[in-house]
């Protein structure tokens, strides 16, 4: 099946919405199923020692202090941007770690877990919202972009991560959510307050309704959730009232970006926590902040252009202006977008230099493992970034979208929105083996990578979540329609051989607000350390191997010719560096000489099986 550039229909929270020997291998032995070859990779990074951690203030800090560091001790942030060639683990604070046995992750079982990310190699830390917030959307509905969440601790004690993680040597990138807020926040609450036509609601989108009596919504257009994109408000005297705009769930009003005050108010925003040592900030929804304000009927049969709510010029005035508050700080923050576009040329005017540092690669998470179709994603990918400038990112799973281990089992595994084939048979055996080549490339690409919790345990899909204790908006609002997000949210299993897993503590009082599946004793942290076969000691070793090849990163690659259904290249100036992977059904000969350094299962006769991806060191 060959790639398609990606087509409205196939990618987008708005689509979504219906708005529309080896030959030549030598030395090295391989490593049993993916684990280190010990003499083909550097030693692991040196203890943290917190002492080393700067004094100076965490909003002014230098570059050079806190970097991820290259082999020889500089930092890479240092010679270019450490977002370039970042791996960033995802929290998902929810379902991370419990710390005080209410069933919900927080702040503290994050500061408990971060030598598991450190010991795991990675650069950079993003959390996904930590806000005060009434949780409709799980923290998505923001009351208070200041403050924390009571269910996940204290400011305090995010300034207090945010030092300890920098003492690590990882970053942090915080959750910003431009797009809309919550219901409970005090602007919304004015709004509601103060009725029509005041400044209050121009924050937002009110409008009255049409119909005789105002009945009828002001317009057509759905919520990307389900069900309306307009909800009806009460005056105080208790009558029908206007209607205001949420593209996603009711509690989630949508914000007037016409309205200066909302800009104010947002760069300040991104101050507050970038003066608290944040290093970046992912961008919610980033390409949906302006409307069109003749908020007219959707013509599906005829799409506008520009579309009314998604991908309209203006909104690059807003990344232009957050990019100047990024770059007064001595030590650039950077901004990462959350940006689901169709049209790959469009998504990469977000990256322009004086924009969007870099932006997920929703189109390469989606692709199926098919050799041509990511070849030619990753061309694509690569084409689009190079005349900006940006480096090119490579993510496989997140909190929205079901786990790759479960996609990568089906009979089709190409993913979109609105395709997310929840409930089809899947074999967790292949889905494994591919997750395991799949990390392989992805770390190998030219770039930075994302890691979302729990796939370094190659944790699956969890498809069999009762309906009551569901707790997605989208699984409401569908009407259970489509099953939404909370199969891939399942709380972390860190040690023991039953629920919780050590996410809460023994004496906890609650059970973990989604329930683990049993055998999830095998896929626990305690169970895959040591075990040279476990999909996190593939991570911890791939990690480590990358840290120590200066050609991995950003920086150049170049296809090698390779049979079908292979896909081979190398990277690096000199070419010293290759990454083969098998997607083909038959064992198949490395097609390039040099000394295996890592493979992600072993090889067979010398020859690299179906699903498998192998590092060597050329020797160029
Ligand atoms: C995208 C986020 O990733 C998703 O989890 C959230 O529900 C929507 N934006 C709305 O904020």
């Amino acid at each position: 099946m060959a790639v398609r550039e990606p087509s409205r229909r196939d990618i987008g929270w708005v689509a979504h919405a219906h708005m529309s020997p080896i030959a030549g291998v030598t030395g090295g032995a391989t490593p049993a199923a993916g684990g280190a070859d010990a003499s083909g990779l550097p030693e692991p990074r040196p203890p943290p020692d917190p002492a080393s951690s700067t004094n100076e203030e965490a909003g002014n800090r230098k570059v050079d202090d806190n970097g991820s560091r290259e082999p020889d001790g500089t930092s890479r942030a240092a010679a270019d941007g450490w977002w370039r060639s970042a791996v960033i683990y995802q929290i998902y604070p929810r379902s991370f770690a419990d710390s005080d046995g209410d069933g919900i992750g927080d702040l503290a079982g994050v500061r408990a877990h971060l030598n598991h990310l450190a010991e795991l190699g990675v650069d950079a830390i993003w959390f996904n919202p930590w806000y005060a917030s009434p949780q409709a959307d799980a923290g998505y509905d923001v009351a208070d972009y200041r403050a924390i969440d009571p269910v996940f601790g204290t400011l305090g004690e995010a300034e207090d991560l945010i030092r300890e993680a920098h003492a690590l040597g990882i970053r942090i990138i915080v959750d910003v959510v431009p797009n809309h807020c919550s219901d409970q926040h005090p602007w919304f609450v004015e709004a509601l307050a103060t009725g029509p036509h005041s400044a209050a609601r121009d924050l937002f989108w009110f409008r009255s309704g049409r119909g005789e009596h105002g009945e009828l919504p002001p317009n057509d257009w759905q919520s990307i959730f389900g069900g309306p994109a307009w909800t009806r408000t009460k005056n105080p005297d208790g009558t029908p009232g206007e209607w205001y705009l949420h593209l996603f769930a009711a509690e989630q009003p949508d914000l007037n970006w016409t309205n200066p005050k909302v800009k104010e108010e947002f760069e300040d925003v991104l101050r507050f926590w970038f003066d608290r040592g944040a290093d970046g900030v992912r961008i919610d929804s980033a390409a949906l902040l302006m409307k069109d304000p003749a908020l007219a009927d959707y013509d599906k049969d005829r799409p506008p252009f520009p579309h009314p709510v998604e991908d309209r010029d203006e909104v690059h005035e807003v990344y232009r202006d957050w990019r100047r508050v990024a770059d007064s700080y001595d030590d650039p923050r950077a901004l990462i977008g959350e940006v689901w576009l169709p049209d790959a040329q469009r998504f990469a005017n977000y990256l322009r230099p004086d924009e969007l540092h870099t932006a997920f690669n929703f189109a390469f998470l989606g692709c199926p493992w098919e050799a041509r179709a990511l070849r030619d994603v990753i061309d694509m990918t690569l084409r689009v970034h190079a005349p900006v400038g940006a480096p090119a990112t490579w993510v496989l799973s997140n909190h929205d979208v079901p786990r790759h281990v479960t996609r990568y089992g089906r009979a089709d595994t190409s993913f979109t929105l609105d395709f997310r084939q929840l409930g089809v048979p899947t074999d967790l055996a292949l889905g494994t083996r591919r997750a395991r080549a799949a990390i392989m490339l992805n770390l190998a690409l030219p770039g930075s990578v994302y890691v979302y919790q729990g796939e370094e345990l190659g944790l699956e899909e969890v498809e069999d979540i009762p309906d009551r204790l569901r707790q997605d908006p989208m699984f409401f609002r569908t009407l259970g329609e489509n099953l939404g997000r909370d199969g891939c949210r399942v709380p972390i299993p860190w040690s023991g051989v039953e629920a919780p897993f050590g996410f809460s503590p023994r004496d906890a009082a609650a059970e973990p607000w989604l329930p683990q599946p049993a055998h999830w004793r095998d896929r626990t942290v305690a169970a895959e350390t040591g075990d040279p076969a476990s999909m996190l000691e593939l991570y911890r070793t791939a990690l480590a191997c990358r840290r120590g090849q200066a050609s991995l990163g950003d920086g150049p690659m170049a296809w090698l010719a390779a049979p079908d259904g292979v896909l081979a290249f190398t990277r690096g100036p000199s070419e010293d560096f290759a990454c083969v992977v098998n997607l083909s059904g038959a064992p198949t000969e490395v097609p390039v000489a040099g000394h295996l350094l890592l493979s992600s299962g072993p090889l067979e006769d010398g020859l690299l099986p179906p699903d498998t991806a192998a590092w060597l060191a050329t020797g160029r």
